[in-house]
């Protein structure tokens, strides 16, 4: 595969859509279109309502499951929360962490981000950490300031042991859901810089493992392109996966590329 060692991941991020009987439906044609390959890891993350009904159909397929966030307390008085051992039960492998969303309409800082992502990894659940600069941040020239400081905020404590299940999203907040993508040379770059500051936090063994997706209006068009840059190892897809038939190309743009 052209990344080194590290397998494609296609995660879905279906964010506020869908609820149990359509997600389930979504989650149907999701299994058949990937089938038995395993070249590339494939995960659907569906709404907290929703993830019990995707739960059972996944079982046994090569989809796995995702959560869109969690809580960082295990249990207790913290209402509307779900926690990383609720999701465990569920049979969740994955669950995104301080998408651009959550920080913005929910007040998520660097440090809750990093209290979530050491509870994910100690529950055995692969974190997707989000980063990304917003259109104002990019205009000022401050992208590689902005990632720097929101992935170190959100992996203090993380260790070159954990680098196997840690998933970074960069994800450019004025190119999601809005139909502007950042060229495949433009995310290469900030992937590539996302790179090296790994290899200063856990040493370049343990980066050189850790997966960076790209997310924002990723879609068939523009997928091939995006995947075929060196620190491009998948993609956080939202608009794209809702519809079965898009998401399988995503899927399929990821196996031409793989071994
Ligand atoms: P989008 O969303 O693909 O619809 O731009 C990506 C995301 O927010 O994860």
């Amino acid at each position: 595969m052209s990344n080194s060692a590290r397998k494609y991941l296609i995660a879905g991020n279906w964010k506020m859509n869908l609820n149990s009987a359509e997600g389930a439906e979504l989650a149907k044609d999701v299994v058949s279109i990937v089938g038995p390959q395993t070249d590339v890891s494939v995960c659907v993350c569906p709404t907290f309502t929703t993830l019990e009904a995707v739960s059972q159909v996944v079982n046994d397929s090569n989809v796995s499951l995702g959560a869109q966030n969690m809580h960082f307390e295990s249990a207790g008085a913290y209402t509307g929360e779900i926690s990383a051992e609720m999701l465990r039960h569920l049979f969740c492998k994955f669950v995104i962490l301080g998408h651009s969303e959550r920080r913005e309409y929910f007040g998520e800082s660097d440090a809750i981000v990093n209290q979530k992502t050491l509870v994910a990894l100690a529950a055995n659940l692969k974190p997707i950490v989000c980063i990304g600069e917003t259109l104002e941040e990019r205009e000022a020239g401050k992208v590689n300031e902005v990632i720097k400081t929101q992935l170190e905020g959100a992996l203090v404590g993380v260790t070159a042991a954990d680098a196997d299940a840690l998933v970074v999203a960069y994800e450019p907040v004025w190119a999601i859901g809005t139909g502007k993508t950042a060229t495949p040379e433009m995310a290469e770059e900030v992937h590539a810089e996302i790179r090296s500051l790994l290899a200063s936090l856990l040493g370049a063994e343990a980066a050189n493992k850790v997966r960076i997706l790209y997310g924002g209006s990723m879609k068939p068009e523009n997928a091939d392109d995006l995947l075929a840059q060196p620190n491009i190892d998948g993609g956080l897809i939202g608009g794209a996966a809702l519809k079965a038939t898009s998401f399988a190309a995503l899927v399929q743009s990821a196996q031409k590329r793989s071994k």
